[in-house]
């Protein structure tokens, strides 16, 4: 069964259709790191799919700056080829040339005084050749050991305080720190510089369609609300897995590991979204407050070994290939406890959640590439059925389908067709893909699009960051004194303790 969108609007004739379009201003975006793997394959992308869809202003201008002796020419070149290989929407010739006037390369080091000069003054250029009008967001795409000496470079030279009438955004990539005290002196950092609302921090989930959807879902609708707390819901699952292993990123990962990588940032914040209260209004404002609220209520069970696992992917079969194990991969000593799995029970204590355990997992090269939120409700209290007409059913469920298979399911028993009263568990789904002909936009182009207007709603504050690492360093301790990872095989649905953690429960993870 599959759900369709009703009642659609024709925005040319229906005077129902009060939609503005969200068009960014005169601006500009510098980009820090843009010689990366994360700039070559999302950001500037993503910078030609706002183009192409007629979202940036017609004076827009993409300035880069890193440490080659490049040319503006070549530089162009170079972002060429990745939209070529990389955006989501097909190549325009004229789209290509106008984003093409409006790139700037800046060559230089982030100790470079000199460069910040050229920067300075190409800024101040694009302002009277191009109408940026003073607008610009920088974009750090560096390791966060150069956030420090980049965000100095830019109060140093003047880049940080906005002309009169006109803004400056710092955005930043995660990670936001790797442990409390290291957020806490990062963020020191940052707003010593700029101030909490010029500072934008990418968590890219928040980005993606489906996990928007959570709020539509939620609270625009009437039917979940009500049955949205612990007397029906029996516990979710947060699930992120990656058929991937660490690819060329041994420098990034080794150290830092799943629940920091993604457990601290993505999944709860898609817990946060989960659990959390109706907003008093769609805004930053008072999204955070209540995502705070989740965060801050949420309780790690007191037996760490009992309610986390941890592990690294041992050699296996993947996509019909064998696979090197975590401890064998380049760049990774053989001695490495870095976890690639991690999963985490959480408890919220507030009065709609007591009781109601949130599973969160996450791994790499693990059985497929899925990202979900699974409802799992309470059974029936009872069943009027006679128990042999029909075979035990699993729980009601609703899952958020993060990706790839964007969408909805719900699951539910319904009658075999037949002439006993055999129930069995069916679903129904709506999926992204048949109800709307528009395809999503990647979530970098939704967040670079609201750094332009100034929209914070999908942006993590300062105070989350943190309250994520409370959640999670005495986490990090209880691994780093106790023990080692435990393996699971390449290309399996991870660890058998991750089984047994949620068996002790009388649970099991979904198979997604
Ligand atoms: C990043 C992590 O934040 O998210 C990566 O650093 C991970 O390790 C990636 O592979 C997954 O993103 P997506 O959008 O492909 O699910």
């Amino acid at each position: 069964m599959s759900v369709t969108t009703q009642g659609w609007l024709n925005p040319l004739r229906d005077p129902r259709d009060r939609r503005l379009p969200r068009i960014a201003g005169p601006s500009g975006l510098v980009i820090f790191g843009v010689t990366g793997d994360l700039s070559r394959k999302k950001l500037v992308p993503a910078v030609y799919d706002l183009a192409n869809r007629g979202l940036l202003p017609p004076g827009f201008s993409l300035l880069g700056f890193a440490r080659r002796e490049w040319q503006d020419e070549d530089f162009a070149q170079v972002v060429h080829d990745s939209v070529r290989e990389y955006a989501r929407t097909p190549f325009r010739e004229e789209v290509w040339q106008q984003l093409a006037e409006g790139m700037r390369f800046i060559p230089g080091a982030f100790d470079d005084d000199e460069a910040f000069v050229r920067l300075r003054k190409t800024v101040d250029e694009l302002d009277a050749s191009r109408g940026t009008a003073g607008n610009f967001a920088f974009y750090l795409s560096v390791p966060p050991k150069f956030f420090p000496q980049v965000v100095q470079q830019l109060k140093k030279h003047g880049l940080a305080d906005a002309p009169e009438g006109s803004w400056r955004r710092a955005v930043i990539e995660k990670p936001f720190g790797h442990d409390i005290t290291s957020a806490k002196e990062l963020n020191r950092i940052v707003h010593d510089v700029f101030a909490p609302e010029q500072v934008f921090r990418i968590d890219h989930y928040l980005g993606k369609e489906t996990v928007q959807n959570i709020l539509a879902l939620r609270f625009a609708n009437q039917m979940y609300e009500p049955i949205w707390n612990r007397s029906y819901v029996d516990h979710v699952q947060i699930t992120m897995a990656e058929d991937i292993g660490i690819g060329g990123r041994a420098g990034y990962y080794d150290g830092i590991g799943a629940a920091r990588d993604v457990v601290q940032n993505h999944l709860l914040q898609l817990m946060a979204l989960t659990a959390m209260e109706e907003p008093a209004a769609f805004d930053a404002e008072s999204l955070v407050t209540e995502k705070l609220k989740v965060l801050k209520s949420v309780r790690l069970p007191a037996d760490l070994a009992k309610s986390t696992v941890r592990a690294q992917y041992a050699e296996g079969w993947q996509g019909g290939e064998r696979v090197h194990g975590y401890l064998e991969e380049n760049g990774i000593a053989p001695s490495s406890i870095t976890e690639t799995y991690a999963s985490i029970k959480l408890e919220i204590d507030n009065r709609r959640w007591a009781g109601v355990p949130f599973y969160l997992r996450a791994g790499k090269r693990l059985g497929r590439r899925v990202t979900e939120i699974a409802i799992v409700f309470q059974r029936a209290p009872y069943s009027p059925f006679d128990p042999s007409a029909t075979t035990e059913l699993g729980e009601n469920a609703l899952v958020i389908r993060v990706q790839p298979d964007e969408g909805v399911t719900m699951r539910f028993g319904s009658k075999v067709p037949g002439t006993s009263m055999e129930i069995r568990d069916v679903t129904m789904d709506f999926a992204y893909g048949e109800s709307f002909t528009e395809s999503s936009p990647e979530a970098y182009e939704r967040l670079i699009l609201d750094v332009l207007l100034g929209d914070a709603n999908l942006f993590p504050r300062t105070e989350e960051v943190e309250e994520s690492w409370r959640i999670l360093d005495p986490v990090e301790e209880h691994w780093e004194t106790h023990g080692k990872p435990t393996q699971y095989a390449s290309g399996s649905w991870g660890p058998k303790d991750a089984g047994e953690m949620l068996a002790r429960d009388g649970r099991s993870w979904r198979r997604p």
